[in-house]
């Protein structure tokens, strides 16, 4: 199968939601924590500091400081503010709780999970763990010094963010692949902002051989690694001498881990574990070269965006407060030009990655409620911060009918259509590429959600809408791209479910 074929085969369309409709096997619901048990399981410390840099500086990128002075506080502090449950809500039909972390899921199934291996930080044991978030702890699945030499450098902290699709699958079956890849793109983000708001960098790589990459993790069958995400910075609590280190300085401990079984039963969906194959690499078949990238295209448009709103909210408070809208409040109030341009400069910015060198998506804007632009359908072009307009007048019936009649793209104060390169992704990456552009899909939308929330406004990441309605109505080819992704912000409606 090649990305083409999957994409275009797992397309929603009028015709294809009526022809297979799905009910929900609620008993074999896949359990959205994944332990490794029997394993060491370290403690990371409670209420760790909350990272006071303003979160549209730090989506600005600008670095904050972290007063973490050793490794357990750290990493506690690190993975509070990318991974960690932040939230709960109240089943009415149930009254049965269940979490919401601060990362983002389709369906909060959260096919995502974060692995991490870490060499020569103070008072905290080299080896690989597994986060745990159901109890905010770190399963310790071997100690020693593992060194994530396929990408080639050595770093104190190095992510493996992996998916589990089948948690997607049970609820969105072949279209789950896609969602798989969005969540990754926002757990990157949640990471590397985190990371940012205390002091160090992240870097990502797309391109290494998979099936090499689970086997040194000793990943479960079911686990798939899909980034691996650098961290690197003076603000890691380092042991005295370290990074220097002794080759061979002591033998991996492995400690078995039993991964967990998710539900009674697994539902296989051949089309993707087809294109999970079609997009793997290995040693035999390495990533392309990244110069050969056609840059995206440039253009311009009359609408000039004023400079962006500002918001003094702490970063640690925007993460742990940020929430996906049920809806948005319609009516009449809007938001401002400056907050709009905020969003999208949020947006804009660089992405630091192996596969992000040239961007591979363009924002398209349903403006329906925003003091000072006519209402209508603009194209961002970003470098020139300008707005080309495509159409003029209402789009809230379209908007919210185009993602799939989810009326929340039409109350918002506006909403977004994330058109992807497909075709020049994959002319540079081969099949690989359809991840990189997912990836980044995720990656805007965790910046749209930072940056509304720091704005006082709410978001929605929308997953699901008629993918040739949009290509119609935007008038695109294939070549023009595809709609990877929808996106809506405004005022959020009250949700009396949620709790702490
Ligand atoms: C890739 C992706 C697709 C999503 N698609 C939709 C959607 O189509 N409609 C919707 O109402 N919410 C959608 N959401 C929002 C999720 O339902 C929400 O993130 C989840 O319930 C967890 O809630 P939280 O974001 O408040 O933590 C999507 C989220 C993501 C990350």
């Amino acid at each position: 199968m090649t990305w083409r074929e999957y994409h275009e085969s797992t397309a929603h369309s009028v015709e294809s939601l009526r022809r297979s409709p799905h009910v929900l096997d609620w008993v074999n619901m896949p359990d959205p924590f994944r332990h490794y048990e029997g394993v060491p399981v370290l403690d990371l410390p409670a209420d760790p500091p909350s990272p006071e840099t303003p979160a549209l500086d730090v989506l600005q990128g600008f670095s904050g400081a972290t007063p973490a002075r050793d490794g357990p506080t750290f990493l506690s502090q690190l993975l509070f503010y990318c991974a960690s449950i932040s939230a709960s809500k109240l089943a009415p039909s149930t009254g049965y709780r269940y979490a919401l972390r601060v990362n983002p899921s389709s369906g909060n199934l959260h096919p995502t999970e974060f692995h991490f291996i870490t060499r020569g930080l103070k008072e905290w044991p080299d080896g690989l763990y597994h986060y745990r978030p159901s109890s905010h702890m770190a399963e310790q699945r071997a100690s020693g010094d593992l060194e994530m030499k396929l990408t080639g450098n050595s770093a104190p902290i190095v992510f493996i963010l992996t998916s589990i699709a089948w948690r997607e699958a049970w609820k969105y079956r072949d279209r789950a692949y896609r969602y798989c890849l969005h969540d990754i793109g926002h757990a990157w983000q949640a990471l590397a902002l985190a990371a940012r708001a205390i002091g160090c960098d992240a870097f990502a790589f797309g391109q290494f051989p998979d099936d090499d990459v689970a086997h040194l993790c000793r990943f479960h069958e079911d686990e798939w690694p899909m980034l691996i995400v650098e961290l690197r910075g003076g603000s890691i609590p380092m042991c005295e001498g370290a990074p220097v280190r002794e080759p061979n300085r002591r033998e991996i401990v492995w400690y078995g881990g039993q991964a967990n079984q998710l539900s009674k039963e697994n539902t296989v969906y051949k089309q993707i574990d087809e294109i999970h194959a079609a997009t793997k690499l290995s040693s035999n078949r390495p990533a392309s070269h990244i110069s050969a990238i056609e840059p995206a295209p440039t253009g311009a448009g009359e609408a000039k965006l004023p400079s962006p709103a500002s918001s003094t909210r702490p970063f640690g408070e925007v993460v742990r407060m940020r929430r996906s809208a049920l809806d948005f409040l319609g009516g009449v109030q809007s938001m401002s030009l400056p907050q709009l341009s905020a969003i999208l400069a949020a947006a804009s910015q660089p992405l630091l990655a192996d596969f992000a060198a040239a961007r591979f998506i363009q924002l398209y804007v349903y403006a329906h409620r925003i003091c000072g632009l006519e209402p209508g359908l603009y194209s961002l072009w970003p470098e020139r911060a300008e707005l080309e307009q495509i159409k003029s007048g209402d789009q809230r019936v379209a908007a919210a009918g185009l993602s799939l009649g989810q009326d929340l793209a039409g109350n918002a104060c506006v909403a977004f259509s994330m058109i992807g390169d497909l075709d020049r992704a994959t002319r540079a990456h081969g099949d690989r590429g359809y991840r990189y552009v997912h990836f980044e899909g995720g990656a805007i939308g965790h910046r749209l959600y930072l940056a509304a929330e720091a704005l006082g406004l709410g978001a929605t990441g929308i997953g699901a809408f008629y993918d040739e309605e949009v290509h119609r109505y935007l008038n695109l080819t294939a070549e023009q791209g595809r709609v990877v992704y929808h996106f809506a912000i405004g005022y959020p409606v009250p949700d009396y479910r949620l709790g702490a």
